[in-house]
């Protein structure tokens, strides 16, 4: 089968994760969520104590820790040395933490190889993440770029941290999605930013299905 790299950006809530999955089902391919990768990298470091502002202690942490993000069968299931992290580093706690990691020039070009290598073993493979289009890989075969209001992003973060134990805020959500978009839309490398060639799509009211049928329409 021919190669294949489909890119999925955008902010966080828009629904990114869930619909990358489905796509590389339908398409034979591999999923990467990147964010998963910045998120374990922070959990790793909180859990040994590594300074998340010290750029090379965090490098040093990536080399002497094992993190797999492998598995693709079912939701991809991140290890940090063996262990299953999927919903330790899905928590509040690591969200608010990660943009340390996130601003690290040094700690992105690391976790960038690490994705053009995935990548690379793959061969097809629907990734996604805030610059999978625009840096990573700027020559993908697809690019797409998804958006939906701060309000039902909130909506759709609630309805995640709800199935998973904890207790939020609409009003409170919704500041916090704001805020996290500001973070990624300015940071100095790496920011969230529309390919200049990806296809936008606004999933506000759209539901899974609209958007993944949208997408493929477009391969297709
Ligand atoms: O998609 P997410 O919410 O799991 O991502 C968590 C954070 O990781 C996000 O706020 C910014 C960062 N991130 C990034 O800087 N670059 C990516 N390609 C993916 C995520």
């Amino acid at each position: 089968m021919d190669k294949l790299i489909v890119t999925i950006d955008g902010p966080a809530g828009s629904g990114k994760s869930t619909i990358a999955k489905l796509l590389a089902e339908k398409l034979d391919a591999r999923f990467l969520d990147t964010g998963a990768m910045y998120r374990a990298v922070t959990f790793a470091a909180m859990r040994k104590n590594v300074d998340l502002h010290d750029e090379q202690a965090i490098l040093s942490m990536i080399a002497a820790t094992e993190f797999d993000f492998e598995r693709t069968d079912g939701p991809m299931t991140v290890r940090i040395d063996g262990e299953d992290v999927n919903s330790d580093i899905r928590t509040s706690h690591v969200t608010s933490h990660v943009k340390y990691i996130a601003n690290s020039p040094a700690v992105r070009s690391e976790l960038v190889r690490m994705q053009r290598e995935y990548a690379q073993k793959a061969q097809r493979i629907v990734t996604e993440g805030r610059d999978q289009g625009t840096v990573v890989f700027p020559d993908a075969d697809y690019k797409f770029f998804l958006t939906a209001d701060a309000r039902e992003r909130a909506r759709r973060r609630l309805k995640d941290l709800e199935a998973a134990g904890e207790t939020v805020d609409l009003d409170k959500l919704q500041q916090q999605i704001e805020t996290r978009d500001a973070e990624d839309e300015n940071r100095k490398v790496g920011a969230l930013k529309c390919a200049y060639d990806a296809m936008k799509i606004d999933s506000t009211k759209l539901d899974i299905e609209g958007v993944v049928a949208a997408i493929l329409d477009h391969i297709r």
